[in-house]
């Protein structure tokens, strides 16, 4: 069978597993035997941006008090490490808005079993960081820039910053970092004028670009006309950059990578739109306030941060309940349905 590029394998429903319970299953599997190793941890809900995309204009933060601290943190990826977990990745809101965060990275990168860490910042505080993290042992970053264009900046984020973005990636670069992603929200009315400036610098400078299409995780109510889709973007690339192939596919990443024919590197669409990867979804979440959710769009959330805070930790309490949150997680998003609704987190405070 001759697959369409964007098309992900097993797009039929997915078979419930036998009548295992999840504290039988070893490591952290979910009724339908996908397999969990990749967490995603907010340090903190605060932004230094306010994308319109992502969150509102006025906004109440938590408490710094209700956020984890990096020792928690660090205890419970050490629970989540002898669950199967061996990859991480730190978000926010902004998690370079945590103050010393390459101290949390120097804990995370010597817990046994951890072997990919990576970090998804807005690139603001990148230039003021880069060296401290990497210094820690930080090798992996993803920086979210969308345009190219100050003006288009200032109305997709509310904010300046665009010059700071492009120096934090200069000095990412300079100080080592590899693989560098940009991940650039793909939205109708900008991405017609974004995706060939920004396919063009990432190209002249080894960056890894992937376009993500909007989806409904935002403050403001769902647009579906304002998504740009995979293959519109894929359309303005071979037309107006170079022609790209796909290069062959990790099914639980959410980037389908294309690889340019004239050897300018790679460039990607993360479809969760037009083409959902739930299927082969490895991921669960842990919030800024020590909340664990299943899907980025879950509807429910499980407590942790009681269990981490008693003296000692209850490891035992946490690892139930990251089994049986992974356990209850549902076949995926469905976004696509008329029966979706929307987590009332936004975002920012789940962690993008
Ligand atoms: P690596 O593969 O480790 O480089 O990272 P990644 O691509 O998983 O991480 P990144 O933070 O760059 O994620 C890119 C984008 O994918 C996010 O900004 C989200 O828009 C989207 N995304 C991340 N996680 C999920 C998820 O669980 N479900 C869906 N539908 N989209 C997600
Ligand atoms: N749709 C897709 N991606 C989003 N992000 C934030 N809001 C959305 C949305 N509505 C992504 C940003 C950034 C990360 C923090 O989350 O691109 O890469
Ligand atoms: Fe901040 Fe990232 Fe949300 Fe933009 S997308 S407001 S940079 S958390």
């Amino acid at each position: 069978m001759i697959r369409h590029p964007l098309q992900l394998a097993g797009e039929t429903v997915l078979p419930r597993a036998a009548t295992r319970r999840p504290t039988e299953a070893p490591g952290l599997v979910d009724s339908f035997g996908r397999r969990h190793n990749n967490l995603r941890i907010s340090v903190t809900d605060r932004c230094n941006l306010r994308c319109t995309y992502c969150m509102p204009e006025e906004v109440t933060f938590r408490d710094k008090r209700e956020l984890l601290s990096f020792e928690e943190i660090a205890t419970f990826v050490e629970v989540a490490a002898s669950l199967g977990v061996n990859k991480v990745r730190l978000t926010g809101g902004e998690p370079l808005m945590r103050k010393e965060l390459h101290k949390l990275v120097r804990l995370l990168v010597a817990i046994a079993g951890i072997d990919d860490l990576g970090l998804t910042t807005n690139g603001l505080l990148l230039a003021d960081h880069a060296a401290e993290l990497f210094d820690a042992g930080l090798r992996r970053l993803n920086v979210s820039l969308d345009t190219l264009n100050p003006d288009r900046f200032r109305a997709l984020t509310r904010r300046e910053g665009l010059d700071r973005v492009l120096a934090g990636l200069a000095e990412a670069k300079r100080v080592g970092f590899a693989p560098i992603k940009v991940n650039a929200v793909a939205l109708r009315g900008f991405a017609e004028h974004d995706v060939v400036p920004l396919a063009q610098y990432c190209r002249a400078h080894g960056f890894e670009l992937r376009f993500i299409e909007y989806m409904p995780i935002g403050a403001d109510s769902w647009e579906r006309d304002k998504v740009f889709f995979a293959h519109e973007i894929l359309d303005l690339i071979n037309r107006e950059v170079a022609t790209v192939v796909p290069v062959p596919h990790d099914p639980s990443a959410p980037a389908q990578d294309y690889a340019y024919t004239d050897g300018g590197g790679i460039v990607g669409v993360i479809a969760s739109v037009s083409r959902p990867f739930c299927h082969h979804c490895n991921r669960l979440r842990l919030t800024a306030d020590g909340k664990l959710r299943n899907c980025l769009f879950a509807l429910e959330e499980t407590d942790v941060k009681a269990y981490l805070r008693a003296t000692p930790p209850q490891r035992s309490a946490i690892a139930t309940a990251l089994r049986e949150s992974v356990w209850a997680k549902w076949e995926g998003h469905e976004i696509n349905a008329a029966t979706f609704i929307k987590p009332q987190r936004t975002m920012h405070a789940i962690g993008g």
